[in-house]
């Protein structure tokens, strides 16, 4: 059975993996307060970009062991607030899901990137120039192209294509992203980016962007809020503090500095991500920085990263109903019977820029991580010292 939205896209039946996240895109536009006419273009844009897939059975396994989200859903939304604005909402889709080996996945994704340039005029000249880099014949790793969409009104989402560093192995990774910076004429870029465990991803704004950027994200693995306040190489960054206290808060650690000659506490699981991006080739310095912590596994459940989300949110100047009503678009379970729903929760410096706070959230449309039981970070410093 299929069911039709704006008269005219016919949408795969709820049960298949097309069905599952078309529906949650549709209900997402709809509370971003996109048109209808809007809203059909993204869906099928969405359904072209899973292509044969999309008619999965949910009850089939995944297809692919998929890293774009933690149940190998091949989709993933996101909001992004700044204050006195709608937030604007972005879907992160793997086009090559499903298309067997990693080569095959790439090649997908670089004709689906191709075709959306034809058809959105957009040129992929920067991408092409480093296509040999992150496509070679047997490429590696946890990913070949992923690539994201911004859905504004009007119906022509901006751009933007993930490659993966370690194409070539993870050995190769450093020098792939170096030899990215250079031949996109940032010579200087590679040496502005502070220290890290790895680089996860490296971005390219595509299509119609005021200023298009190169952004390199990095891994860092336990990570303090200390050191997060230092990862900014911006010319006039954010203050160390703001991020420490976005650190904290998202991540559930008692504000403040550890008492009694505690260490500041240091996030071990899943690292934190930073990511530098690159606007100009002057100065050599980039002129945005963000700071993405995985709350998935700092949290017990939904609610509490809701609860943290929203303390972010607000305490930026931001009204945080719209990310309560994603939720309720995107799923109908009780927040408190899952984790990993929200993702990740991240702040965006941009020079010249409100900062932007997003919310990443999971499509789950193969499995819905259980809550912890336990509180999965030391408890905070305020019940250590209420509990005695
Ligand atoms: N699932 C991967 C991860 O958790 C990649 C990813 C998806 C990601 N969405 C993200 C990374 C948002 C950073 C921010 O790392």
């Amino acid at each position: 059975m299929t069911a039709r939205h704006a008269g005219t896209t016919a949408l795969p039946d709820a049960g298949t993996l097309g069905g599952h996240s078309v529906r949650q895109l549709v209900r997402l536009c709809e509370t971003a307060g996109l048109s209808d006419a809007d809203t059909a273009s993204y869906a099928a844009i969405l359904l072209e970009a899973l292509g044969n897939v999309a008619e999965r059975p949910l009850d089939l396994p995944p297809p692919s062991l998929s890293f774009l989200s933690d149940d190998h859903s091949p989709v993933e939304f996101s909001l992004s607030f700044v204050p006195d604005e709608a937030p604007s909402l972005r879907v992160l889709l793997e086009p090559g899901y499903g298309a067997g080996t990693l080569a095959h996945n790439g090649r997908a994704g670089l004709r689906f990137v191709r075709e959306a340039a034809r058809r959105w005029n957009f040129s992929t000249a920067q991408l092409d120039k480093l296509e040999d880099l992150f496509f070679p014949d047997s490429p590696e790793g946890p990913l070949a192209l992923w690539c994201a969409l911004e859905l504004r009104p009007g119906g022509v989402p901006k751009v933007k294509v993930y490659l993966n560093p370690a194409a070539s192995g993870p050995d190769r990774a450093v020098d792939t992203v170096r030899e990215a910076f250079d031949r996109l004429g940032h010579h200087k870029a590679f040496a502005a980016l502070p220290a890290a465990d790895r680089p996860l991803f490296l971005a390219l704004d595509l299509g119609d962007w005021d200023e298009p950027r190169v952004k390199v994200y990095l891994a860092h693995r336990d990570l303090s809020a200390t050191e997060a306040g230092a990862l900014s190489r911006m010319a006039a960054g954010p203050p160390p503090a703001q991020i420490e206290d976005f650190f904290r808060v998202a991540a559930g650690i008692a504000p403040g500095p550890g008492v009694d000659g505690d260490e500041d506490e240091r996030l071990t699981r899943r690292p934190v991500q930073s990511c530098h991006a690159f606007t100009e080739t002057a100065t050599g310095l980039p002129s945005g920085f963000t700071l993405y912590v995985p709350v998935r596994d700092y949290a017990r459940h939904d609610g509490e990263a809701l609860t943290r989300a929203t303390a972010l949110l607000e305490g930026h100047g931001i009204d945080a109903a719209p990310l309560r009503q994603a939720l309720s678009a995107v799923t109908a379970r009780r927040l408190e019977d899952g984790v990993g729903l929200i993702a990740y929760l991240s702040v965006a410096h941009q020079a010249g820029r409100p900062p932007r706070v997003s919310v990443y959230v999971s499509s789950e449309a193969y499995r819905i991580r259980p809550p912890a039981l336990r509180p999965p970070v030391p408890r905070p410093l305020a019940e250590r010292v209420a509990a005695g």
